[in-house]
């Protein structure tokens, strides 16, 4: 019997990889920006005992039925909705995450975005350098106070908590909505949980960190904006589908709120023409939540230890539950 056989969808480092060479027989995908085609995933993953994904990899039915040999799939990222887990585990395939490691670090950018979005930073940045600045103005560039206001967060798991930790830090008041409520969160922090429509008509930041699920698509729709204070602003850190883009541009071109911090798309890499690009009131990130050089490492040796875990028929040590 010949050594399992490990794809690797995206150039990651050698130091990284170097535990799984050893063991195994692994193909790693050359290109570090490029996606590997579809049709050269479905034939690695035919042939594959291990896969390690990225979330832009779609691992559904049509690939796993093609994948007889396939029993770990390990996705470089918390989420998860890039793969059909349920699918998966009707066939025995393991499906691993990487929660925890990238807590914090998501946390950071969430507010960061927050900040940005709420203080024009990235306007200011750009005026800066384009030479405008001709003299000190009582409003120039003026946005708005994060302290003392009102933060919402969509989504109260580790990350939504950790932005919590940090709006704390601010004097904001923290109201959350979630499939449950976190007492944790309501014990450490004075988080208050509240539904969907209470949120959205008290925050002054209402901040998605939501998984995408048949249950969150298009959570944020029209309506949704239209409960929204004038004055909010809206941040989304979770997954763009979450939103309904359109209904985002409209709100925002209408002043039904007024603006938005992105790190996420409906489709990602978002076009550079696209409407919501356009708007000087729109804070834009290339889906880089969790993109520090020691947590990316950090995501990566997670799922390099969990597929050595599954194919040495150990436990992993962060699968997904379906
Ligand atoms: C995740 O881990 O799901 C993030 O969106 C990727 O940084």
């Amino acid at each position: 019997m010949g050594r399992p056989y490990v794809f690797i969808t995206r150039k990651l480092p050698d130091d990284i990889v170097a535990p799984l060479y050893d063991k195994y027989d692994v193909n790693m995908w050359p290109h570090e920006h490029l996606v590997v085609p579809r049709d050269v995933l479905l034939q690695e993953a035919s042939r594959a005992e291990a896969l390690i994904t990225m979330l832009s990899d779609r691992i559904d039915e049509e690939l796993l039925k093609q994948s007889p040999k396939l029993r770990v799939v390990a996705n470089v990222a918390v989420g998860y909705d890039n793969i059909d887990v349920e699918a998966a585990t009707k066939r025995g395939i393991i499906v691993c995450n990487t929660p925890d490691v990238l807590t914090e670090t998501t946390a950071d950018l969430t507010f960061a975005l927050l900040l940005a979005t709420a203080r024009r930073l990235i306007e200011a940045a750009e005026f800066i350098k384009e030479g405008k600045w001709k003299s000190w103005s009582p409003l120039l560039l003026a946005g708005t106070d994060v302290h003392h206001k009102t933060i919402g967060i969509v989504g109260m798991g580790k990350i939504g908590q950790a932005v919590a930790h940090r709006a704390k830090g601010f004097h904001m008041r923290v109201l959350y909505y979630n499939r449950s409520r976190n007492m944790e969160a309501e014990r450490t922090l004075g988080a208050m949980y509240c539904s969907f429509d209470e949120l959205l008509e008290q925050a002054d930041f209402v901040v998605c960190l939501a998984p995408l699920t048949n249950e969150t698509y298009q959570l944020f729709n029209r309506e949704a904006f239209m409960k929204m204070k004038r004055s909010a602003m809206f941040i989304n850190a979770g997954r763009g589908a979450v939103v309904d883009e359109e209904a985002l541009y409209d709100a925002l071109i209408n002043r039904h709120i007024a603006g938005a911090g992105l790190d996420v798309f409906a489709q990602e890499p978002i076009r550079s023409d696209h409407p919501l690009l356009q708007l000087p009131n729109v804070v834009a990130l290339p889906h880089i939540g969790s993109a520090t050089k020691e947590t990316r490492y950090a995501m990566m040796q997670l799922c390099c230890r969990n597929v050595i875990a599954v194919l040495e028929g150990k436990k992993p040590y962060t699968p997904v539950q379906s």
